[in-house]
């Protein structure tokens, strides 16, 4: 099922997920929908909070890119980045954030533990567009989005779009969920 990406200044991307403790059938519905809704964006990535809940998981598949068409789909449960290395600048963009593209820093390799779709604990250094996607998502479950990384004066640029968006104009090829800011008020 194809469900409606939440968008900038809806605060469950801004709050912190929480750990899942196993899959259940529950679970596994919920990694269903979101690679459904992530190929059908299309998008290279999508975390859990992008699809209303707010847990450590998220689900990529970079194959469409050339040099990676080898790499399979991932399903990325509790990831915890163990340490990283070296910097490098690329461009990104987010499902949430429709239209709008900046250049972020971020380590160029990381060492990941995390669990897979069989709730089984891997740990793997990645590098590259992966390296890149999975931090991005991992981001998203700490409650943080890539236009915080951006230098001020990219952010700048691009202020204008984002208060569009939270005000809900904004042009989206995909479903996308009415901006909620109930929640993570209730929370404090
Ligand atoms: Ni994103």
């Amino acid at each position: 099922m194809i469900v409606p990406i939440t968008l900038y200044s809806d605060d469950i991307l801004r709050q912190k997920a929480v750990p899942l403790e196993g899959i259940d059938s529950g679970v596994r519905d919920l990694i269903g929908n979101m690679l459904e809704t992530m190929y059908n964006a299309p998008g290279i990535g999508l975390a859990a909070p992008q699809a209303g809940s707010a847990l450590r998981l998220l689900v990529l598949d970079i194959s469409c890119m050339k040099e990676y068409a080898h790499v399979k789909p991932m399903v990325v449960i509790n990831p915890v980045v163990l340490s990283s290395r070296g910097y490098l600048a690329m461009e990104e963009g987010c499902l949430s954030i429709p239209g709008v593209q900046g250049d972020v820093v971020r380590p160029a390799v990381i060492t990941l533990r995390y669990r897979n779709e069989e709730y089984a604990e891997e740990t793997m250094e990645f590098s590259g567009m992966l390296a890149r996607v999975l931090q991005h998502e991992i981001d998203h479950l700490d409650g943080r989005l890539f236009v915080d990384r951006l230098q001020k004066r990219d952010r700048r640029k691009v202020q204008k779009q984002l208060d569009a968006i939270a005000s809900g104009s904004f042009a989206a090829s995909y479903p996308v969920a009415e901006i909620s800011s109930s929640g993570y008020a209730a929370n404090g």
